[in-house]
């Protein structure tokens, strides 16, 4: 056998089994020779500390703790077909925990836990059993496992790759050697996967997501003659950290090892030298010493430490956070702090409790954002209690309806339960008011959309519902439901959507279009030449005329996808030079190639190219600058992992805004994810606004209207109608109803919401909590003065954001943890000055006040045994300077007009 593992050795590179690979001088290894005893001082340290990789963070004492001891390791048995039977002692553990710069010994319940030996079944360089005595606790049991997971490698010659589950989980491990007899051997572990332990992870928004990553490796020295383990190394690293900001997060390392101090031999009597099976042996010792063995996998177990995290009630964290959480504190991050006390507290609650929480008198005033926290709540328990309490069907609980719904639109993780009750009730009910009714469908079709992966048959039953009531649905009954496939983005849908654009009205045309938009944004692989030649009929009206949102939106599909290609498309450039009666859809066409080509180097360079080659095109720009429609994009934040744009985009139609929108987009390599977007709308105004020649389309409508739009991570809501029709107009105009800034929206949501455990090496259990809400604050104002013909508007978007990110260890013999808090209160002022007195003048200023980002980290180290805590923190303040983006010439010459 030795000769063969020795030639096999040699082949492959890798023997297996205690008698292992040959050495230089050709001698067969054994490593855990029966009858040898060895002795170890053991240490394991965890350090806990800012994440450091954007190199911003100042280095800093860690926080964590250390457990020494000493480890023996005796060979006392072999076992039938080759394995070996180790005997392990951890011998007087201590817990030392930092002081200043050093760790100190402190008295801890390792001092007094029962800790029993422990036997490790060897076989072939695995561990493939591990017996430990019964009644210990499993922080005990779990750091045993961590010292019999370093006994588990193999012996190579070169390099070998395998998968091998061990204390760290399942992970697929890598050893490398450079040596003929592996004097120096490193175990590389990655991709580690624990599916037996909680992990609550969401596809949220790219750009929000949080990212953790670990490394591991261990690094084994040996020595020969008798061969043995030397010295065992082990250092791990897991950072957990926001992916949009690198410096905000945590990094846990730890470092355990072994080093061997004395060897030599035990006396084992002949019996047990060959013990058949190692259970026998095991439970022989036991009986001997009157102690109960079970045989375990390395896998590590949680803790459930009855003095855990059992944490007030619902009822008592409301109650404490009730000021909170009222709208006077709208848009701060004291609210959203509130809102993620408060929902880890629902999280827990039965539905009795939250039900008393909503009945109750005191807390009428913030049922709102109590409907917030439920609908994020995501069990079964939460929707249940909440439509006991709202009935869909009243019209006085149509706002708290509304608040609840969108709630659940914007959750991350909704239920296919819930959703599957809120289409009973849709199809059920028949008196929900109308804005209810939109809301539910809207909300309904983002739900699903997040579950589109996972639960196949929800995703379909929704869309089917959203086909069939747009298919019965008469007149503008039709178009929530084409909001709603905005929100679905089912590709499948395609053929419905392409029907209402080339026969539909002009408002379902361009509804359409937003659907599809919205489709091809969120699917980078969808097949979209079907998408690209209707976009082309509708941009160029081959088939019909076409409603300037619809051209606009479709040109936008197309200018993307020439961007994409890296070639302004000839089609494109032609609609430029040829004449079209509606300059402001060519005007707009024209802004967002160049603002495509400012915001892609490559793209820009070819289209310059091609733009110089356009004789005409030159020409023409330098002749007629006519129409003010705007496209453009400004960063308002530029970090080396994520850029933030605002993107904004006016589509004018005789001096007004017909359709307007500002999106927050955040771009990595390319890829973008739009966060929040606001849009205004208007139609039928121009009559009244200005005596401009420009030609009457075909709208249908003319009624006056106007209102905004949002979504928020990707779930449009639906519209905010301000006013209908001419006469409702006229009132807000001479009541001045609109003059004062007026909340148009308000929300507390969530942005991160992960948490999970990650199993470390030395046999500890790390846990990873990272958690972010923004309170939204959405608020207008409009003051239109027939008498001196001027309008304005004001337009503020202001947020209250706070993440919060912990990562520690909660065992029954130390509590660590580590806690960063990142806050910040951005705003966002959109205004718009227009005069038209006589020339039109339109003014536009997007601003943000400066603000400051607080950041404050916190150690803590808690010892249960004793009840000693220590707390240390540090604060950070930065200030984001405020700013003023720069539209454009045009804007800025009659902004001087406007204002001198
Ligand atoms: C963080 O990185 C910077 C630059 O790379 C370095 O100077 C600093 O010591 C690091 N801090 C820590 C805590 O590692
Ligand atoms: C062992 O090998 C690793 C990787 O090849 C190397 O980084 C390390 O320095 C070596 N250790 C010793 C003691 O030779
Ligand atoms: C995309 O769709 C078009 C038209 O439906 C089809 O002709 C083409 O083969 C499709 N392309 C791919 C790559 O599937
Ligand atoms: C621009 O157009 C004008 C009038 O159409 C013409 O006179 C002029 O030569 C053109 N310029 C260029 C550079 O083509
Ligand atoms: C952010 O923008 C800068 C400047 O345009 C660019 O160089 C960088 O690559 C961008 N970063 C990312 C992550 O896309």
């Amino acid at each position: 056998m030795n000769v063969l593992c020795v030639l096999f050795g040699w082949s492959i590179g890798v023997c297996y089994g205690f008698v292992l690979l040959s050495s230089a001088s050709e001698q067969a290894v054994e490593i855990f020779e029966s009858g040898r005893a060895y002795s170890y001082e053991y240490r394991s340290i965890v350090s806990l500390n800012e994440e450091n990789r954007s190199g911003k963070v100042q280095a800093e004492n860690p926080g964590g703790f250390s457990v020494e001891g000493d480890v023996t390791v005796q060979v006392v048995a072999e076992i039938e077909g080759g394995g070996r039977c180790l005997k392990i002692e951890f011998l007087s553990p201590k817990l030392r925990v930092p002081s200043k710069d050093r760790l100190v010994f402190q008295p801890s319940r390792l001092d007094a836990t029962k800790n029993s030996p422990f036997f490790a079944l060897w076989e072939s360089g695995k561990v493939s059993g591990i017996f430990l005595e019964e009644s210990e606790e499993v922080s005990m049991k779990n750091l045993k496992k961590g010292i019999a997971s370093l006994l588990q490698f193999q012996l190579v010659n070169g390099k070998l790759e395998t998968e091998e589950t061990d204390s760290s989980g399942k992970c697929s491990t890598v050893y490398i050697s450079t040596t003929d007899f592996p004097s120096n051997l490193t175990k590389t572990k990655s991709n580690c996967i624990s599916p037996d332990l909680d992990k609550q992870e969401i596809p949220q928004n790219p750009s929000l997501s949080v990212e953790i990553l670990s490394k591991r490796t261990t690094n084994y020295q040996f020595q020969q003659n008798p061969d043995r383990i030397s010295s065992i190394h082990s250092r791990e690293i897991h950072s957990a950290f926001l992916s949009a900001r690198e410096e905000m997060g945590n990094r846990l390392e730890t470092e355990e090892t072994l080093i061997l101090r004395r060897f030599g031999n035990v006396d084992i009597e002949n019996s047990q030298k060959k013990a058949g099976k190692a259970d026998e042996f095991v439970e022989n010792f036991g009986r001997e010493k009157g102690l109960t063995y079970a045989r375990e996998s390395l896998l590590t177990e949680i803790e459930r430490n009855a003095d855990g995290d059992v944490g007030k009630s619902f009822g008592k964290t409301v109650e404490f956070h009730r000021d909170s959480l009222k709208v006077a504190e709208v848009a701060t991050t004291k609210q959203s702090r509130a809102f993620l006390e408060v929902l880890k507290a629902a999280r827990k609650a039965e539905k009795r409790e939250l039900l008393d929480v909503l009945k109750a008198k005191k807390n009428k005033e913030i049922l709102p954002q109590l409907y917030d926290v439920l609908g994020h709540v995501g069990t079964q328990e939460a929707h249940q209690a909440v439509t006991k309490r709202l009935h869909f069907e009243k019209h006085d609980l149509t706002d708290l309806s509304e608040r609840y719904l969108w709630a659940l639109a914007f959750s991350p993780r909704p239920r296919p339960e819930v959703i599957k009750d809120l289409l009973d009730k849709f199809s059920k009910l028949n008196d929900i008011p109308e804005k209810v009714q939109e809301t539910l469908v809207l909300a309904v079709a983002s739900m699903a959309r997040k579950l589109h992966h996972v639960h196949q048959g929800t995703f379909e039953a929704v869309q089917e519902t959203i086909l069939n009531n747009l298919d019965y649905a008469k007149g503008d009954g039709k178009l929530k439901y084409l909001r709603a496939l905005r929100n679905l983005k089912a590709p499948n849908t395609l053929p419905v959507l392409f029907k209402y654009i080339s026969s539909g009205t002009a408002l379902e045309g361009a509804l359409s279009w937003r659907a599809v938009e919205a489709m091809v944004k969120d699917n980078r692989r969808l097949n979209t030449t079907d998408v690209l030649s209707e976009a082309e009929k509708t941009l160029f009206q081959l088939n019909r005329r076409h409603d300037s949102s619809a051209r606009t939106i479709a040109a936008d599909i197309l200018i993307e996808e020439s961007r994409r290609s890296g070639k302004l498309s000839g089609k494109l450039l032609d609609f430029l030079v040829l004449p079209d009666p509606n300059y402001e859809v060519k005007r707009y066409v024209r802004q967002r190639i160049e603002m495509a080509a400012e915001r892609d180097g490559e793209f820009g360079k070819s289209a310059e190219k091609r733009w110089k080659g356009e004789r005409l095109l030159n020409n023409y720009s330098g002749a007629s600058p006519r129409g003010l429609s705007v496209s453009l994009a400004r960063k308002f934040l530029e970090h080396p992992s994520w850029n933030g744009s605002l993107v904004a985009v006016q589509e004018m139609k005789s001096g007004v805004v017909k359709r307007g929108k500002i999106d927050v987009v955040m771009e990595k390599n390319g890829l973008e994810d739009e966060l929040f977007s606001l849009g205004i709308f208007s139609n039928g105004l121009h009559s009244f606004m200005s005596g401009d020649e420009e030609e009457a389309e075909e709208e249908g409508t003319s009624a006056a209207t106007a209102g905004i739009e949002l979504a928020v991570l990707g779930a449009q809501i639906r519209p905010f109608v301000f006013f209908e029709g001419q006469g409702e107009l006229m009132g807000h105009v001479w009541s001045g109803t609109a003059s004062e800034l007026t909340p148009a929206f308000q929300v507390i949501t969530l942005l991160q919401d992960q948490s999970e455990y990650v199993r470390l090496g030395s046999g500890l259990i790390g846990k990873i909590d990272i958690k972010g809400a923004a309170s939204l604050d959405l608020s207008g104002q409009i003051e239109i003065s027939l008498w001196n013909r001027n309008a304005r508007s004001l337009v503020r978007k202001s947020a209250g954001i706070v993440v919060i990110g912990s990562t520690g260890i909660d065992s029954s013999f130390v509590k660590s943890s580590i806690e960063f808090v990142s806050s910040i209160e951005p705003i966002l002022n959109l205004q718009t000055d227009i005069d038209f007195s006589s020339n039109l003048q339109l003014c536009m200023r997007l601003t943000q006040p400066e603000t400051v980002l607080r950041h404050t980290v916190r150690k803590i180290e808690a010892i249960p045994e004793n009840k000693k805590e220590t707390r240390t923190s540090k604060n950070r303040k930065m200030s984001v300077p405020g700013k003023s983006y720069n539209f454009n010439k045009k804007n800025n010459e009659m902004c001087k007009a406007l204002f001198g």
